[in-house]
């Protein structure tokens, strides 16, 4: 097989996956977010109060290239408070959207139902990781801001260092990135996605020169026990109380066990600093006592610093929290 073929191969299973996974038009993460938007409420406002930061220290610009990864099928929750915002309070700016999705409904989307200010849009399939392979035309530095929700805990460290490396390079100098998603309590070991688990990035040529093992983590201890448990159980009672169905339960819940091996809030930091962003990270602990998923959802921002991606790397990166 040719590694063009390889490579669609590649794409076409893990999209699979994600289809029966759960993520599919009318499937759970849809669902879920028709019956509670508690994690992603806080990630709107903090989006937005980052934003208008950003826009303040950097001035206003007439218009923002936005960069949507993983963005799903319907219209994206935080994205779409982003722009309903900037559309009340700095209406003479205008927003060029992309959105990719591995998701093949994505092409059925047709467009998003956007404010007006977003003056372009465009909804492509692809991978968010391999977008280097993709027929998506990506242009070096020319995104303003690039939005990753809820997907990074499928990846591994290496997968994240090679992701950001690449949007670096996409990125404008003090373009941002803003990333929501499940993070492992910074005191509890990590738990390594198992070889048998869909990978995010097949070709093993985005990985040249990144070790398998970037991070520093803390040494595991074999008495612990998995704390993806006790958030699946929390996670479980919470569904529960908000009357969701007994198969989106049981998908969910599951899929926490198969498929999420996320990192801690200050590991992820320490790679982005580590590629040469400032970065700012808001663990939502406190912020909104009513959301049960507090403790383990979080906010990053990471802006970039520099016109060029920094080309060395100092390995291992160490995390700023430790067991
Ligand atoms: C939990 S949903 C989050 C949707 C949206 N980003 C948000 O925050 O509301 C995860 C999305 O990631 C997509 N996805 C999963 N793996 C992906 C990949 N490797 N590349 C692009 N999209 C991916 C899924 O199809 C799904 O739409």
């Amino acid at each position: 097989m040719n590694h063009k073929n390889h490579m669609r191969e590649a794409v076409d299973n893990l999209s699979d996956w994600v289809h029966k996974a759960f993520f599919s038009r009318n499937g759970d993460y849809d669902e879920l977010t028709k019956l509670d938007v508690s994690s992603v409420r806080q990630a709107s406002i903090r989006a937005i109060l980052e934003i208008e930061k950003w826009i303040k220290q950097f001035g206003i610009q007439h218009r923002l290239k936005y960069l949507d990864l993983a963005c799903g099928t319907n219209v994206p929750f935080v994205s779409n408070g982003i722009f309903s915002f900037l559309q009340e309070y700095y209406p003479n700016i205008e927003i060029s959207y992309e959105g990719i999705d591995i998701n093949k409904d994505i092409t059925k989307a047709g467009k998003f139902l956007f404010p007006e200010n977003v003056v372009s849009q465009n909804l492509l399939w692809g991978n968010a990781f391999e977008l280097k392979n993709s027929k998506v035309a990506i242009s070096k530095n020319t995104y303003d801001i690039i939005y990753f929700g809820l997907i990074l805990h499928h990846a591994t460290a290496q997968e994240i260092v090679s992701l950001g490396l690449f949007l670096s390079s996409i990125l404008k100098q003090n373009g941002v990135i803003f990333i929501h998603d499940l993070f492992r309590p910074h005191n509890k070991p990590h738990v390594k996605r198992p070889p048998d688990r869909p990978r995010m990035i097949t070709d093993q040529s985005l990985l040249k020169n990144i070790p398998d093992e970037p991070l520093e983590l803390a040494v595991h201890s074999s008495s612990y026990s998995d704390w993806r448990e006790e958030f699946r159980d929390t996670f479980t009672n919470h569904l529960k109380d908000i009357n969701a169905p007994e198969y989106l339960r049981t998908s969910l819940t599951e899929h926490i066990i198969s498929d999420d091996f996320p990192y801690s809030i200050f590991e992820v930091q320490a790679i982005f600093d580590a590629l040469g962003f400032e970065t700012n990270v808001f663990p939502f602990s406190n912020e909104d006592t009513a959301s049960p998923l507090k403790g383990y959802i979080g906010f990053i921002t990471a802006r970039k610093i520099n016109s060029k991606p920094r080309n060395h790397i100092q390995y291992p990166i160490k995390g700023y929290a430790k067991l």
